[in-house]
């Protein structure tokens, strides 16, 4: 083998401390110091450094993350000392009890600091440094003894493969969770339910399952990211005298702690931290089942020492459960304004995730398959967030003898059309179209809606009453409505039919996008109909357009063209929109010879977080009319976020993505600039 020379060799070095900190700067720090390419293009110098001289390879260079060869098995690893457990508090007055007990403990009566952490919901590890060098990685195990786990532990960006930084301990045992943030888990679950496999149930058992994989390979595939929060074996010339001293310590060796821990005084403030995180724990970009309070003076965690299993000196506050157990008690089969058929659980009713849950949607036919369920069947509910309940899993154990198999319909249950599955969908749909009861209400109810014709009183239970009596057949039928044909409507009286009338009639003065918007055009949503009103200008150019055409605007894709040609050689569908401006809805048409001077032309801005100054509808028209597009989620293709106060992951990846960000304030300038 030849021989490396000096100064190759130097560079070789170079590069791997380089690369490890830009790691740093993307995975910790959540602060890209260098754009991707620049990434890209050191690393393929590194590679082919390490191609030529294949005896260099530096044990952390970032090359050694991504394991080999697949494990037989795992092998164990003893854990010096204990990793414990906690002891949980249920209630606030639970929470005063522990404080009573330390106080009664260490015999004090001043206030005392408490590290306030949000407790990951993740799995608990152990990754051991020797001289600064990462030595094994190991999972919690049953405290005593855990797993060897380092090839996978070695796949996480965020853990350092060699420590940085000054004072580096001779010993350092970090102990840490390891987690699957939520986007990383509905990702994961999403391409599991494509392949018909099974899904995890939460990101916690994805996490654990993603540590324990014999090959590392596909742990490394996995998003998942560590954040350190106590120490074990500890060896070094200083030592800090409070926790989060040590949590100091940590980030400056390189690790990444979560971002919402805080130091406070006196348990009142730690109710108060509680209360402060649970309102944003929905918004957080990972799951958090609680807060860890932990006593910060070292000295004082020493004197209080241990029971059992857990600690003296600290205690987990726990938040409402997300799942919980609860019976099937049938599945009702809803149609939608595209003729979606969608089934819906039935639920014993349940409290979880800070609410009672009596229904549950079931996706489609294929979900219904790949969990197995049956009626009567005991399920696990998992209700995360603003995340609509879903039906984790069947507690196969529990399943009693005369549970009854889910027969999904040949036939609409609501107009008994046939009911069509295409090729390579795994939507089902009525085939009745506008001669199906429930897609005409779902149609209306959106064209009725406020981002559409935005008809202010009329309601879902208002449009489906009206369907049902006959008043309305279809959208057009609305702008033919007077008092008297409302007054009889049950809970209608005169003041709000004559209100309704008014709405209705102010709703003809629209714009061309939320009138597309506004017809349910398969997969044709807010921004898509704001791009087409952009491009063409009138309607009569879009339902004239061909499939080619379309397609050579940006963002619209082959199936959305589809969908919008079908739409429009559909009579019925010509009919309904000529009646509509023949009784009067009308928009201005765009000019779009003026659109070249259109200074946000081809941009895509994300807004996040709460708004202040301007509602977030005012903001988005006003983005929308300096011609850029306006999405609802954060990509490599965003040029610009707008991040209120309490923006959460979509401003995390921004940052992770290297994507401007502006505040409100930041926004109004540049809007008043125009
Ligand atoms: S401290 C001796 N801090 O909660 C203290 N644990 O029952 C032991 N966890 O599985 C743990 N976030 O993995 C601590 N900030 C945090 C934590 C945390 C999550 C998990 C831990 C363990 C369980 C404790």
């Amino acid at each position: 083998m030849t021989s490396i020379p000096e100064s190759t060799l130097a560079e070789y070095k170079q590069l791997v401390a380089e690369l490890n900190q830009h790691n740093h700067r993307y995975y910790v720090l959540d602060d890209p110091s260098v754009p991707d390419s620049e990434y890209d293009r050191q690393m393929r110098v590194l590679q082919e450094i390490e191609r030529v001289y294949a005896d260099v390879v530096a044990e952390d260079s970032p090359t050694q993350r991504v394991g080999g060869i697949a494990l037989q098995s795992f092998s164990q690893i003893k854990h010096a000392l204990p990793m414990l457990s906690l002891d949980n508090a249920f209630s606030d007055s639970e929470l005063q009890d522990f404080e009573r007990k330390v106080k009664d403990r260490l015999n004090q009566t001043s206030q005392i600091d408490y590290v306030c952490e949000p407790k990951l919901d993740g799995a608990a590890v152990s990754v051991l440094y020797r001289d600064g060098m990462l030595v094994y990685g190991a999972t919690r195990g049953d405290g005593s003894i855990g797993e060897d786990i380092t090839a996978n532990v070695r796949t996480i960006k965020s853990v350092p493969l060699k420590l940085q930084g000054d004072n580096i301990p001779e010993i350092l045992e970090v102990r840490g969770e390891i987690y699957l943030p939520k986007a990383g888990f509905e990702a994961l679950n999403e391409a599991a339910r494509a392949a018909g496999e099974k899904t995890f149930v939460n990101p916690r058992n994805a996490a654990a399952g993603s540590l324990r994989q014999l090959d590392s390979k596909v742990t490394a595939s996995r998003p998942l990211e560590m954040c350190a929060y106590s120490v074990g074996q500890y060896q070094s010339k200083i030592t800090p005298s409070t926790h989060q001293g040590m949590l100091e310590a940590l980030v400056g060796w390189g690790f990444k702690l979560n971002e919402h821990m805080e130091t406070v005084t006196g348990i009142e403030a730690c109710a108060d931290y509680y209360n402060r995180l649970a309102q944003r724990r929905n918004k957080l970009p990972y799951d958090i089942d609680g807060i860890v309070y932990k006593v910060n003076q070292l000295a004082l965690q020493e004197r209080l020492g241990f029971v059992a299993k857990a600690p003296r000196w600290a205690i987990a506050r726990k938040f409402p459960a997300q799942e919980e157990m609860t019976q099937l008690l049938g599945v009702e089969f809803q149609v939608g304004r595209t003729g979606a058929i969608t089934p819906v659980a039935r639920l014993q009713p349940v409290f979880v995730g800070g609410v009672t849950v009596s229904n549950a949607t079931l996706h489609n036919r294929d979900e219904i398959e790949r969990l197995d369920v049956r009626v009567g069947d005991a399920v696990i509910i998992r209700r995360a967030g603003d995340v609509i309940p879903q039906i984790a899993k069947v507690v196969l154990e529990k399943r009693p003898p005369n549970a009854e198999p889910i027969l999904f319909p040949e036939r609409c249950p609501v107009c008994h059309s046939s009911v069509q599955r295409n090729e390579g969908e795994a939507v089902a749909r009525c085939s009745g179209g506008l001669f199906c009861g429930a897609q005409i209400k779902e149609a209306i109810k959106h064209f009725a809606s406020r981002k559409a014709m935005d008809i202010d009183g009329l309601g879902d239970k208002l449009v489906e009453l009206m369907v049902d009596e006959t008043i309305i057949f279809s959208v057009a039928d609305l702008y033919e409505l007077d008092e008297q044909g409302l007054v009889g409507l049950e809970r209608m009286a005169e003041k709000s039919a004559a209100n309704l009338v008014a709405a209705i009639s102010v709703s003809k003065q629209t714009t061309l996008a939320k009138f597309l918007y506004a017809l349910g055009i398969r997969e044709v949503g807010e921004a898509t109909a704001q791009t087409l009103a952009n491009n063409f200008g009138a309607i009569e150019l879009i339902a004239q357009a061909s499939v080619e055409e379309l397609l050579e605007i940006d963002d619209i894709g082959p199936v959305v063209a589809r969908h919008i040609v079908n739409f429009f050689r559909n009579p019925d569908n010509l009919s309904i929109i000529e009646a509509l401006r023949n009784a009067g809805v009308q928009w201005a048409d765009i000019d779009l010879s003026s659109q070249d001077s259109q200074p946000l032309k081809g941009q895509t801005w994300v807004l996040t977080g709460g708004m202040q100054i301007m509602s977030r509808a005012e903001a988005k028209d006003a983005l929308q009319a300096l011609g850029a597009k306006v999405a609802s989620s954060v990509s490599a293709k965003t040029n610009q976020v707008v991040a209120g106060p309490g923006a959460g992951s979509k401003l995390a990846k921004a940052k992770n993505l290297g994507i401007s960000v502006m505040d409100e304030a930041q926004f109004m300038d540049f809007l008043s600039a125009q």
